[in-house]
């Protein structure tokens, strides 16, 4: 099969790694891809938002199968686009993007459809808003941009002060754009998350195993949000009375509504959960695989993950079920100091030749924003590898990770020091 990844990122990384390992593959190619993506596929220079151009070029390329990596294409509609060139594409249509495009539409349609979720109220008017905040007095609240905000858009604040201060930001300085047309101002709920990925054709079910994902920047989740800086696999909070759960009260009305909408879902169905001990909420929903819980996941998968995407995509995933390593795996992300604020890009990388040369089999380095200038490995992004290990426990494959993390070498390289500390 000729197979092409749309992105460049950690995750898109992970999934060509063993996408590259699959005896069903004859090309791979990458767009854009990374350095490290260069390795495993043939990176192609074409924008991941280019919709066109990449259609255009599947066609040319006759690409058998399409795997979407980022949200964005996936909301601007190329998995529209590809279906009516005759392309097989893994990735939902742009109505069902939607879920993770607005933020207004998904807490709509979990209301709709019965599916649990902190209460709510959305606004339009930046006056109504500030005045709805009176009503969380002394407590915490959560005020969410309506539209894609690269993780940025959700502030969990904790009282009225720093929630008006943050509806100015969305509402009135627009700092995410249009997102900032509209807001939800939403109840904040208390408890542990878990990621629990679950690949569709639309009727079928594949749920992949659960993970934790680390997203503020400092150890004990302080400081400001960022896209991930580790995630670990499987989470045991996702008990399998969880999982039960999930699949009815989440993931199953998901469907039903969406066929009732006559929504095309061929990809990947995200939910991000809130657990405490007597409830569970959906606090988000994504359309695409996770970066970082992908890196940590899918080294975990024994089976060919090519089937499961090709079978998805063809809408027939009746017989397929992959099978999974009992190791759990962990993903520590090294960050270029300022993280998510302002960094330098361009410092040379260290120490990863040396590494994927130690003959150490329970280790993977994915590189998330890396480039290569003449011919050496360099800083491109804010997060710039993920290092997974895996090992019979979570105490040896977290030693194992950091073991490795602590022989990578860049300037300014940042990484924490506490990823999977709540399994632990
Ligand atoms: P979202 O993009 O909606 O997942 O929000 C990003 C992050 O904000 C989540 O992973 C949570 O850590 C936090 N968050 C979102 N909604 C809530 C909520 N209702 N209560 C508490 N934390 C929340
Ligand atoms: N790790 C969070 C996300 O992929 O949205």
């Amino acid at each position: 099969m000729r197979v092409l990844i749309v992105g460049g990122g950690g995750r898109e990384h992970t999934l060509a790694w063993k996408l590259a390992q699959s005896p069903l593959l004859e090309s791979l190619y990458c767009a854009p891809g990374n350095a490290g993506i260069s390795a495993v596929a043939e990176c192609v220079d074409i924008a991941a938002d280019d919709i066109d151009s990449l259609k255009q070029w599947a066609l040319e390329k006759k690409i058998d199968l399409t795997v979407v990596g980022p949200e964005v294409p996936l909301v601007l509609g190329i998995a529209d686009l590809f279906r009516q060139s005759g392309l097989k594409v893994f990735g939902p249509d742009s109505k069902g993007a939607m879920l993770e495009g607005s933020k207004v539409w998904s807490k709509r349609k979990m209301k709709q459809w019965g599916i649990p979720t902190a209460g709510f109220t959305i606004f339009d008017d930046f006056d109504d808003a500030r005045s709805h905040l009176a009503r969380f007095y002394g407590g915490q609240v959560v005020i969410k941009a309506d539209g894609l905000a690269a993780g940025k858009g959700v502030t969990v604040a904790s009282g009225p002060e720093e929630a008006e201060q943050a509806l100015y930001d969305i509402m009135i300085e627009r700092a995410f754009g249009e997102a900032g047309e509209r807001v939800v101002i939403e109840n904040c709920l208390s408890g542990e998350e878990v990621s629990v990925l679950a690949v569709t054709d639309g009727k079928n079910l594949v749920v992949l195993p659960s993970s934790q994902d680390h997203k503020a920047i400092g150890e004990g989740d302080k400081g400001p949000n960022t896209g991930g800086m580790g995630a670990y696999s499987p989470a045991p909070i996702y008990t399998a009375e969880l999982a039960r759960k999930t699949e009815t009260e989440v993931f199953r009305p998901l469907l039903n509504g969406f066929l009732e909408m006559g929504v095309d879902f061929r990809g990947v169905i995200y939910a991000g959960l809130m657990v405490s001990e007597d409830q569970f909420n959906v606090l988000e929903f994504n359309v695409r695989f996770g970066d970082p819980e992908t890196q940590a996941i899918i080294p975990r998968m024994q089976s060919d993950l090519l089937p499961l995407l090709a079978a998805a995509a063809e809408g027939d995933l009746k017989d397929i079920e992959p099978r999974w390593k009992d190791d759990p795996a962990v993903c520590v992300v090294l960050a270029s100091d300022g993280y998510p604020g302002k960094y330098e890009k361009g410092r040379l990388i260290e120490g990863i030749d040396a590494l994927e040369s130690s003959g150490d089999d329970k280790i993977a380095i994915f590189h998330a924003g890396t480039a290569l200038k003449e011919g050496r490995l360099v800083t491109a992004g804010g997060r710039v590898l993920g290092v997974t290990a895996w090992d019979s426990d979570l105490q040896k494959a977290v030693e194992r990770v950091y073991g490795a993390a602590d022989q990578i070498k860049f300037e300014g390289c940042y990484f924490r020091r506490d990823i999977a500390h709540r399994a632990l």
